[in-house]
């Protein structure tokens, strides 16, 4: 007899003890829903990421929490020259997040088919940390308890990433008897990276299906 120890918000389709199945087809497919509960399919058909080898990053490095650029009318000047006063590169609001002396901010884009797109531009310490947990995928969206995160490495031409999609309580699907329900899933995917001459990264990954695993009731 076939069985399987889960969370308590995993279903576990019956019919899956009727066959053989191996765990890793078990991991990469969407459960069964609850009778008469309709099921989101979630497809990632555009997936894409830039890193640049001097994006500004004041998260993980310190010499870039540590830098200063001068502000200027245009916004950043050179600081060696400066007129007015330095502050710190890392300082929420400033006019852009291209200091004088960087390369393009760190971009995310993860679109999915049903038309949810997930995108972030880096800006310092106000956004989520590209490459490690929560993506933007709109604030609206965001209030209704939707997350969807992306892990990752940019430094490898291929590597593995990884997607945790959390639906959200505000998203909930109506059963047929009227009860409400929310899903989770998450896989890895193979994550291809190009890397130019100055080391910038750009990495995308063949469309891939991120498959629900587990589900709440939503009241
Ligand atoms: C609706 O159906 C689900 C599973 O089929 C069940 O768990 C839930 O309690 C039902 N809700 C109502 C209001 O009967
Ligand atoms: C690549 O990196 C260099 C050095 O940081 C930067 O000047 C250049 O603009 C980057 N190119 C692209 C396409 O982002
Ligand atoms: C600073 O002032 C000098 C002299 O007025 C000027 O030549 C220079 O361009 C200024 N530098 C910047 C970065 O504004
Ligand atoms: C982003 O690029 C920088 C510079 O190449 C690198 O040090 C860093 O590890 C990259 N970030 C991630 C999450 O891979």
């Amino acid at each position: 007899m076939f069985s399987t120890i889960l969370t308590g918000l995993l279903a576990l389709s019956s019919s899956a003890t009727a066959r053989s199945v191996d765990i890793r087809s078990l991991a990469a497919r969407s459960i069964t829903p609850p009778e008469g509960c309709p099921i989101p399919t979630w497809t990632v058909d555009n997936f894409r990421w830039f890193n640049g080898s001097h994006s500004l990053d004041c998260i993980h490095n310190d010499v870039d929490r540590n830098t200063k650029g001068c502000l200027c009318e245009q916004g950043w000047c050179n600081p060696n020259t400066c007129n007015s006063t330095l502050v710190n590169v890392c300082y929420t609001g400033m006019p852009n997040y291209q200091p004088w002396g960087y390369g393009p901010p760190q971009t995310l884009a993860i679109d999915f088919q049903d038309g949810l797109k997930c995108a972030d531009t880096y800006i310092g310490y106000r956004i989520h940390d590209i490459g490690h947990g929560e993506s933007n995928c709109g604030y609206a969206d965001r209030s209704l308890g939707r997350i969807v995160s992306f892990y990752g490495s940019s430094n490898e031409a291929t590597s593995t990433g990884h997607i945790d999609y959390v639906l959200g309580s505000g998203h909930a699907l109506e059963c047929a008897n009227g009860s409400k329900i929310t899903y989770s899933g998450s896989t890895d995917f193979t994550l291809n990276c190009v890397h130019d001459a100055s080391f910038n990264a750009t990495c995308t990954a063949a469309p891939f299906e991120v498959p629900v695993l587990s589900y709440s009731w939503v009241n």
